[in-house]
């Protein structure tokens, strides 16, 4: 097995499933005639969106020769899309557009290794946590053992995806004047191996796959505090029907370890070819 599967391994099984709320949904609701799960199965897809960019969350890989979006958040949806009965249809986009596009009522749900935070929750709904978040620093390899805490972040040309939490903690650790916010994590990748930043600040597992997938770069823990924050999936504001149906399907999920398997699944998948 490579290393950063073992990494991982080791990280998911430590690591407690995030306790779920208990809200046991089994698609009842749909006794409604006109409820929004009928909906969905009248129209025969679910459409979720997300950002592409974070393996092994989700990305592009390719299939049979044909691009295709994987990763675990992925087979979460699937997983709620077989549930429903229903197709499911990704839609990708940068990450900042996604709940704006939800608002405006483009796609069903977002799945993005997304984390609920009060801003985020005037304007969207959440699912309960499918997974604990935690945040690592990307660094070149030489930089290894030079930001090991978060004092020695202060003042450091750090980089972050535009409209995450991650570049909220960038701008907190590293200061707004040293931050530099793009909007698809692949560029800021080459923005690191081109020197043009020193640190990328983006959620664990993220980390750990760009550094399994490039030589040149190390994951380093310097204690980014987690907010006890946990990664959800949001729906339209309001919509209590999806939440509970969501958290029907993400108990199921968690019970019978599907979940730690879509994680090994993807880590494998986003790792370099060989
Ligand atoms: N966890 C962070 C947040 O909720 C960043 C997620 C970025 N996701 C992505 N697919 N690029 O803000």
């Amino acid at each position: 097995m490579k290393k950063v599967v073992v990494l991982i391994l080791a990280l998911v099984m430590t690591m407690s499933l995030v306790a779920c709320g208990g809200g046991s949904s089994d698609g009842s609701a749909a006794a409604e005639s006109d409820s929004y799960i009928d909906q969905i199965k009248a129209k025969g897809e679910l459409v979720v969106g997300t950002s592409a960019d974070y393996p092994p969350y989700e990305f592009h890989t390719e299939i049979d020769g044909v691009d295709t979006i994987v990763g675990f958040d992925i087979s979460i949806a699937q997983a709620i899309a077989d549930d429903l009965g229903v197709e499911l249809k990704i839609v990708d986009m940068s990450f900042e557009n996604l709940l704006m596009s939800l608002s405006n009522g483009e796609f069903d749900m977002v799945i993005a290794g997304i984390e609920e935070n009060e801003e985020r929750a005037k304007t969207c709904d959440f699912s309960d946590p499918y997974l604990e978040s935690k945040n690592l620093i990307l660094v070149r390899k030489e930089d290894e053992s030079k930001y090991t805490t978060l004092d020695s972040l202060q003042g450091v040309k750090a980089g972050a995806q535009n409209g995450t939490i991650c570049y909220d903690r960038c701008v907190k650790y590293c200061g707004e004047e040293n931050t530099v916010g793009l909007a698809k994590v692949n560029d800021l990748v080459m923005e690191l191996n081109a020197g043009k930043v020193d640190v990328l600040f983006l959620d664990y597992m993220a980390v750990l796959a760009y550094a399994n997938g490039n030589d040149n770069l190390v994951a380093v823990d310097c204690g980014i505090p987690s907010d006890d924050l946990g990664y959800s999936i949001a729906v339209q504001k309001g919509n209590q029907e999806m939440v509970d149906y969501i958290n029907g399907v993400l108990t199921e999920l968690k019970d019978s370890g599907a979940i730690e398997q879509y994680i090994l699944d993807a880590t494998e998948l986003a790792g370099p070819e060989e």
